[in-house]
């Protein structure tokens, strides 16, 4: 997108170059050229799909958790029932649709979506508009009370910071323009101290990369405090690491396939691997009990997904069934989305495990 492109030039040439986060930034949410500003990026016509656009029975599944969880809580009324970068609604649709054997539970909660996108929420109002959802920018115009967050695909979206071992120590990745106008990426002088990265990593090789994603970390540290707080639950999924990976988990995808990072500013979707172990350590720092990470496979397997296949397949016909079967496969099998995405649970200490930690 050559108005982004443009932008970025100049801010390299007024400012210096530009830290991972700042380009992602821009990339993502430039206010004109964002990648999320201006389209539907799911499907076969787009750039991605997610597990929710595989098959109805992710998002019913979940449906499910939060009404668990929501009785464990003692079954508030009301309850916030909030989604962290809910796409096309679908997870969503799916959720409330499966909680339909939860009347008390419909009748309780009050829907609320975390989201950037004026898009993708026109979509989500057309979706869920029986249940008059409220949109926020963030945790903070949400109404007081208990509350459970889902958030799926939604932290790797948010901006890491990206350092690099050399053997003059760290240098922070940047992105910068060379004489033609290209962009490219070079290093920050070395830096001999950096409160960002922990002290054990310094014997780490040269090449290998630190990746920190304050933002991620500040958003469970605010659902935490609010969890915490005032009662609630938090479940993510994503793909992601538990030890730290230390290379380059930054990533550009467009129409299904891998892109350069650097090509076309806001044209296709950036994203970097969730760090698991940190967003751990920013639930446990504000006092949250935390369950896995565990394999999204496993998790959607013990909350049922091969009886609901099975059901599903009951009655439909030999061409859906087959459907349904590399739906199931592709959500569950190590070797697709079975054990990269990764499914952890926050709750306040003291209650009891949520369903799919076992
Ligand atoms: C990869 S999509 C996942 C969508 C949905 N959860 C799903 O599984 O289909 C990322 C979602 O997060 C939203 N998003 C990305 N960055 C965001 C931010 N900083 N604040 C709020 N929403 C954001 C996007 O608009 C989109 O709805």
């Amino acid at each position: 997108m050559a108005g982004l492109l443009d932008h970025i030039r100049r801010r390299i040439q007024l400012e210096g170059p530009m830290s991972v986060a700042e380009y992602m930034h821009l990339c993502l949410a430039h206010p004109e050229h964002g990648y999320y500003r201006n389209r539907d990026p799911f499907g076969e016509g787009g750039d991605f799909i997610t597990a929710p656009e595989i098959s109805q029975m992710f998002g019913e599944l979940v449906g499910l958790w939060a009404v668990a969880v929501w009785e464990s809580l003692g079954a508030p009324n009301p309850v916030q029932l909030v989604e962290l970068g809910p796409g096309r609604g679908t997870l969503m649709s799916d959720a409330l649709r499966a909680a339909n054997q939860a009347p008390a539970f419909l009748d309780a909660l009050k829907v609320n979506f975390i989201e950037t996108s004026p898009i993708l929420g026109e979509t989500q109002a057309a979706a869920l508009s029986e249940f008059g959802p409220s949109w926020h920018e963030d945790l903070t115009s949400l109404a007081a009370g208990p509350a459970i967050f889902i958030a799926n695909e939604f932290f790797d979206a948010l901006p890491i910071r990206q350092f690099e071992r050399s053997a003059a120590g760290w240098q922070e990745r940047l992105i910068g323009a060379d004489s033609n106008g290209d962009l490219q990426f070079q290093l920050s002088p070395p830096q001999h101290t950096n409160p960002y990265i922990p002290s054990t990593l310094e014997t780490l090789p040269g090449g290998a990369v630190f990746e920190i994603n304050t933002a991620a970390q500040g958003m469970v540290g605010e659902m935490t405090s609010r969890i915490v707080g005032e009662g609630g639950a938090a479940l993510i999924i994503d793909y992601g690491y538990v030890e730290g990976s230390n290379v380059d988990t930054l990533q550009a995808v467009k129409e299904h396939a891998y892109h350069n990072v650097l090509q076309a500013p806001g044209d296709a979707d950036i994203t970097a691997h969730v760090d698991f172990s940190a967003i751990s350590m920013a639930a446990l720092d504000g006092g949250a009990q935390i369950y896995g990470p565990v394999g999204q496979g496993n998790f959607l397997r013990s909350l049922g997904i091969r009886e609901r296949a099975q059901q599903l397949s009951a009655n439909a016909s030999e061409r859906q069934a087959a459907d349904i079967g590399s739906a199931l496969n592709r959500l569950t099998t190590p070797d697709s989305m079975g054990d990269l995405f990764k499914v952890m649970a926050l709750t306040s200490s003291g209650g009891p495990m949520p369903p799919g930690f076992e």
